[in-house]
């Protein structure tokens, strides 16, 4: 029976184009809204640009933009991305819309009708010299815990620590460097531990089919210890004022309007966007898809760095309002670039537009995606060399290859039609049940290795029955025939991942591929071959380097905003972040550890975690390493002579004011950590492997 179905990607800030991190999100809610399609479901998929918050607000105004118009601008910037690579939104709406508007004063009144407003004094970070409270990202201090200098307001990223930014030491105020102060103000909360929400909540998480049971477990574990919720914020702000007496002057938190802007996107499309005999008037729209019981299905794709909102306050959200709950809510995990995090000062960074303007085809990163993306929360890394080698095997040689011979040779013989063999039937059929269940499960990467399988079984049979020695002869007939209808099962299986390659495929053999009905056969009638199948280039190493080389900062002027403090920050400091999740082995071999014999050590003035140490790694000159051991060594004279295990490829950085030269390791937490040594026969120089 088909479905009615409402699927959402998360809505990207306004306030820079697409990246090929938020790209794994649209490919993936894009093949599962094709697949849906292609077995007949009506399925409507909505996005939109997060027009809202203070970064944008801030941006604009170094752009000297009004922040509206500064968001409309990346808005049409990050539709034309999407389109240039083919990726089918029905609508691409805003949240800074009359529609939003309407629906979060209407969510918030229903909060508070329940009773579930109330208000609270908070003491946050203040400048004086911006007047401005200071979000968590606005403030950089020194980690409380580890004393790693010029750390963000809310995680040390070199530690993991997180804390209140008032905790920071020496905090600066991200935009002017000046010390913030601390200053109280009110605010609106959500009264999410009442037991009636909670309870709410509790059961949404826990629900059969909500979430994978990983993530479930993760939501779980946080209800456990449940806060409320602050949706207010002081000016200046970018977001809908706050209509409550109780509130004067502040302003509604991006994060209650952003996920309202799914439902105003999808009223505004119904309204406007689509055909008129189609179209629903506010009323009936929410009648027909969101209204409890309404006989559609709700599905947000989210990345995992916006889990919390989605999964605990979301749901509080709209069973206020008297609307139904998601029923499902895919979570994926980061992407990486080369094993990091993307990093603009690495040139990992790709944005779309670069990954296009380098020639590539948008459906081999679609097909490289799905090829390694789960139900989980896995990151995905983008290995440069991994991608060249999965499309030049699986797609050139494999797939693409093994049509083009097969055609050349059935194109001589004319319209074939011959007995099944029963081997390449049963795997086709086989696996083209297994992809219907496996792209409802998002099990992605093993739809992609299925369609593979089929080609690698048909391309060792064609190997072993050399029908180009006797084309016409009844067996090879047979084979050349059933290849055929393999390579049909093998476009039907992959055309939600690359639906023009696919199309172009089943069109050779003469196939427009029909909706994807259980039990779909395609080894009945003739083969015609009437056009050539669709090639695939074997890319080279230049062409997919080209996506690094020409990271967005070394191009010339695209027209960009002026960097946010987030983005400034991260050029200063660069630093490997840790990857979350398992490293494959040349990961790991990238980290180039080497034996250092301690030359001298000494404190460093004014930072009582720090000592600066003289290092011996086998090189013409001593390296400096600055590290935050200080608690641990009172007397740093221990450390001389003692053979260390320091990382010897990471990037210097300055650490108050000494280049670091390297990082060493130590185990356990000080005061009683101990930095990691070996013994007296192993030379400085020597490789830790
Ligand atoms: N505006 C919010 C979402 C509001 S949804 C009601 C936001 N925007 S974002 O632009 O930062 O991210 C949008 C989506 O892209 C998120 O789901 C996020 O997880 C995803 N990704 C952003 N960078 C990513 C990677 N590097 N890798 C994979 N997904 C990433 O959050
Ligand atoms: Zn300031």
């Amino acid at each position: 029976m088909s479905e009615r179905v409402l699927v959402t990607s998360a809505l990207p800030y306004a306030n820079g184009p697409i990246h090929l991190g938020h790209m794994v999100e649209h490919v993936q809610t894009d093949v599962y809204v094709r697949y849906r399609r292609s077995i007949g479901d009506e399925v409507t998929w909505i996005c939109a640009a997060d027009a809202h918050g203070t970064p944008i607000e801030v941006n604009a105004g170094k752009a000297g933009m009004d922040p509206a118009a500064f968001a409309e601008k990346y808005r049409a910037d990050q539709r034309r991305d999407f389109e240039r690579f083919e990726i089918a939104h029905d609508t691409y709406y805003t949240t800074h819309s009359p529609e939003n508007r309407k629906w979060a004063y209407r969510i918030y009144d229903a909060l508070k009708a329940k009773g579930l407003i109330y208000k609270k004094s908070v003491e946050q970070l203040y400048c004086e010299h911006d007047k401005r409270f200071l979000p968590d990202r606005f403030v950089k201090g020194t980690c409380p815990k580890c004393g790693t200098p010029d750390q963000y307001g809310d995680v040390c990223e070199s530690c993991g620590t997180t804390y209140d930014p008032r905790e920071l030491l020496q905090p600066a105020c991200a935009l002017c460097g000046r010390p913030p102060v601390v200053r109280a103000s009110d605010h609106a909360y959500v009264n999410l531990r009442k037991p009636e929400v909670h309870a709410l909540i509790q059961g949404w998480v826990e629900a059969e089919g909500h979430l994978e049971p990983g993530v479930r477990a993760q939501v779980s574990g946080w209800l456990a210890d449940l806060q409320d919720w602050c949706i207010t914020r002081d000016p200046p702000y970018f977001g809908f004022p706050v209509q409550d007496p109780d509130f004067p002057g502040k302003f509604l938190y991006v994060w209650v309007d952003a996920p309202i802007g799914y439902l105003s996107s999808a009223e505004h499309h119904f309204a406007e966007e689509v055909p008129p005999e189609r179209r629903l008037a506010p009323e009936a729209f929410e009648r027909a898809w969101l209204a409890e019981g309404a006989p559609a299905r709700l599905e947000h794709f989210i990345g995992k760095d916006i889990l919390r909102f989605h999964a605990v306050f979301w749901p509080a959200m709209l069973w206020a309002a008297g609307l139904k709950r998601p029923d499902r809510m895919p979570v994926h995990g980061h992407l990486t670039v080369n094993g990091e995090k993307m990093s603009k000062s690495r040139g990992t960074f790709v944005n779309a537009a670069t990954y296009l303007d380098a020639g590539l085809d948008p459906e081999l990163l679609r097909y490289f995606y799905c090829a390694n993306l789960g139900p989980g929360v896995a990151d995905l890394d983008l290995s440069l060399e991994e991608f060249r080698n999965r499309i030049n095997a699986d797609l050139a040689n494999n797939i693409a290859n093994l049509a083009s011979r097969v055609a050349a040779l059935l194109q001589r013989a004319g319209p074939v039609e011959a007995r099944p063999d029963a081997e390449i039937r049963e795997l086709a059929r086989r696996l083209l049940d297994e992809a219907r269940a496996d792209y409802l499960r998002l099990q992605l990467k093993a739809v992609v290795r299925g369609a593979s399988e089929i080609a690698v079984l048909c391309n060792r049979r064609v190997q072993a029955g050399k029908p180009w020695e006797n084309p016409s002869g009844e067996e090879q007939r047979a084979l050349l025939w059933s290849v055929a209808k393999a390579l049909l099962a093998i476009a039907m299986i992959l055309r939600p991942v690359m639906p023009r390659f696919a199309g172009g495929l089943a069109r050779a053999f003469g196939a427009e591929l029909p909706r994807w009905d259980e039990g779909f056969d395609p080894f009945h009638g003739p083969v015609e071959v009437r056009e050539k199948p669709p090639q695939i280039a074997r890319l080279e190493a230049r062409q997919v380097e080209r996506l690094i080389a020409v990271a967005p900062e070394a191009k010339p002027a695209r027209v960009s905003a002026a960097p946010s403090p987030a983005e400034t920050a991260t050029k200063v400091t660069a630093r490997p972040a840790p990857v979350p999740g398992v490293i494959g082995y040349e990961d790991f071999a990238r980290v180039e550890l080497r034996v250092g014999r301690v030359q001298a050590a000494e404190p460093v003035p004014k930072a009582d975690k720090l000592l600066k140490l003289s290092v011996d790694v086998g090189e013409a000159a001593p390296r400096t390493i600055v590290a935050g051991i200080a608690p641990a060594y009172p007397d740093p004279s221990r450390l001389v002579g003692l053979r260390i295990v320091v990382v010897a490829n990471l990037e210097p950085r300055p650490l108050r004011g000494i280049l670091s030269q390297g990082m060493l390791l130590a185990a356990g937490e000080a005061p009683d950590l101990q930095v990691v040594t070996v013994g007296e026969g192993i030379a400085p120089g020597a490789r830790v492997k």
